[in-house]
């Protein structure tokens, strides 16, 4: 379709339905959230010339995954966030279907936007082109066309290019499926960002001592941490088990060594970035002073999206809060990013048995604890959490079935730290040595309630809400 006739349903959709999301109870203070329509994975996240910026999936027309476009923030401080003119439109036809994930690099002194222009034929086939865009003077992208076709071997289901330099060359990962319906990573180097040469598969199932992992691996990302190269990823068609693995599709990591040369990665087992209910398509970019910073979707494809009640307000999902990643015994450790703390607001501290403590407002709220013994956390009618001694275990009623669900996280807690903000909770545990990221739909002016003979000494913070404008 052209591009100035999808530019005025998009106008259209904001003007008409921007009042009534802003009206939504549940509309976050600090998360970025879209002003109207679906929200899904982080895109093109860079930092250039002093602003943090930060693109994402948007379905400005509805509540429902379709046609996407690329909506764009940026910041300075990753606290205050302005708008940014629409990046892109799907209005090509070798976009037909949508301006799916990618990444921005700095190529020239202006960004540069890889992604996937998704393509879907009547018959239900579909194809797949890796797409360049570049920023203009007036901060807009003009579109440079496909860089990559399908590459022969992989299904219709080939996308998220994730570009980066190494050693004065180019550097793409691909999520893909094979023709056998297996998620891999696929490896593509280049001089300029226009002439892209296959290095092959680095990773998937039945690579590198993964069995069957999976129909589909989706948001490939690869950066250097620590000592190691830390290979991030969405696979698709993990069987559920008892304590890992419960969401409809997973995020996690693979840490390993990529051989540039041969264009290959030997690297160890996977692991979960979250064991949360709502956490997907994690991006990261290197800050100017030199920390891996990450933004999730607190969101999952097809896991009873529609359910959540801001639907009603005709808006849907939010951003993770931007985190900062180390290496820790061969773990990635994810933190909230230091700028958050300039939210914090009075400090309450107190100490003592978990049946004597105050409740908390927790609207817009950061809670830090240090525990020793059993405690249980109900957060408002929403969600509860639940420290054994050996597990931590946070549950909620299902938004479809009305059935309590439960996610897990195994070992031996000390600390915690949730962040709160009207429709999500992230959980911290260990000074980010395992993180539950969800969202929850509280009633107004929820409170946190502690039970349990544990003994706790706690600090709490109501937080800012600062305009995105
Ligand atoms: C992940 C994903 C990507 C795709 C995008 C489309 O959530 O399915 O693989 O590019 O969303 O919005």
């Amino acid at each position: 379709m052209q591009e100035a006739s999808l530019l005025k349903q998009l106008t259209l959709a904001v003007m008409s339905g921007q009042v009534r999301a802003a009206q939504d109870p549940h509309r976050p203070g600090w998360h970025l959230a879209p002003c109207v329509g679906l929200l899904n994975d982080p895109n093109g996240f860079i930092y250039h010339a002093g602003y943090y910026h930060l693109f994402y999936q948007w379905n400005p027309l509805a509540c429902a995954h379709g046609s996407k476009y690329w909506g764009h923030w940026r910041s300075a401080d990753l606290i205050h966030w302005e708008h940014q003119p629409l990046a892109l439109a799907p209005s090509e036809e070798y976009e037909s279907h949508g301006c799916y994930s990618g990444s921005a690099v700095i190529h020239d002194e202006r960004i540069h936007l890889m992604y996937t222009g998704n393509v879907k034929y009547p018959d239900g086939s579909r194809t797949a082109f890796q797409c360049l865009a570049r920023e203009n003077a007036r901060g807009e992208f003009d579109k440079l066309g496909p860089v990559l076709s399908l590459p022969v071997g992989y299904t219709g289901h080939v996308r998220d290019p994730k570009v980066w330099q190494h050693d004065g060359r180019w550097y793409m990962v691909l999520g893909a499926q094979d023709l056998e319906l297996k998620g891999k990573v696929l490896l593509f180097r280049s001089p300029d960002l226009h002439q892209w040469q296959s290095l092959g598969e680095i990773a998937g199932s039945g690579i590198s001592g993964l069995n069957d992992f999976g129909y589909m691996w989706e948001c490939p990302d690869l950066f250097a941490l620590g000592d190691e190269d830390v290979l991030i990823f969405c696979p698709q068609g993990l069987a559920a088990e008892a304590e890992r693995y419960r969401n409809t599709y997973q995020a996690g990591y693979v840490c390993g060594k990529l051989d540039y040369q041969q264009g290959q990665f030997n690297h160890g087992a996977f692991h979960e970035l979250d064991a949360g209910f709502e956490f997907y398509a994690p991006q990261t970019t290197l800050a100017a002073d030199g920390r891996r910073l990450l933004f999730g979707w607190m969101g999952i494809p097809d896991q009873d999206e529609l359910y959540q009640p801001t639907v009603n307000y005709g808006w849907i999902h939010t951003m993770s809060c931007p985190r900062e990643l180390s290496l820790r015994n061969g773990k990635v450790i994810q933190r909230p990013a230091r700028e958050l703390t300039a939210l914090r607001t009075v400090l309450f501290q107190w100490k003592g048995s978990a049946d004597a403590a105050p409740p908390l407002r927790i609207d817009s709220a950061e809670i830090q604890l240090e525990i020793s013994g059993e405690f249980t956390l109900q957060l408002a009618d929403a969600m509860t959490l639940e420290w054994d001694g050996e597990r931590l275990t946070l549950s909620r009623k299902n938004l479809r079935t009305g059935e309590r669900e439960f996610r897990y996280w195994r070992g031996s807690v000390q600390q915690l730290q949730l962040l709160f903000d009207r429709c999500s909770v992230e959980i911290f545990i260990n000074n980010g040595e395992g993180v539950m990221t969800s969202s929850y739909f509280p009633q107004p002016e929820p409170l946190a309630i502690f039970s349990g003979n544990g003994e706790l000494r706690l600090r709490h913070w109501l937080l800012l809400s600062p305009m995105l404008e």
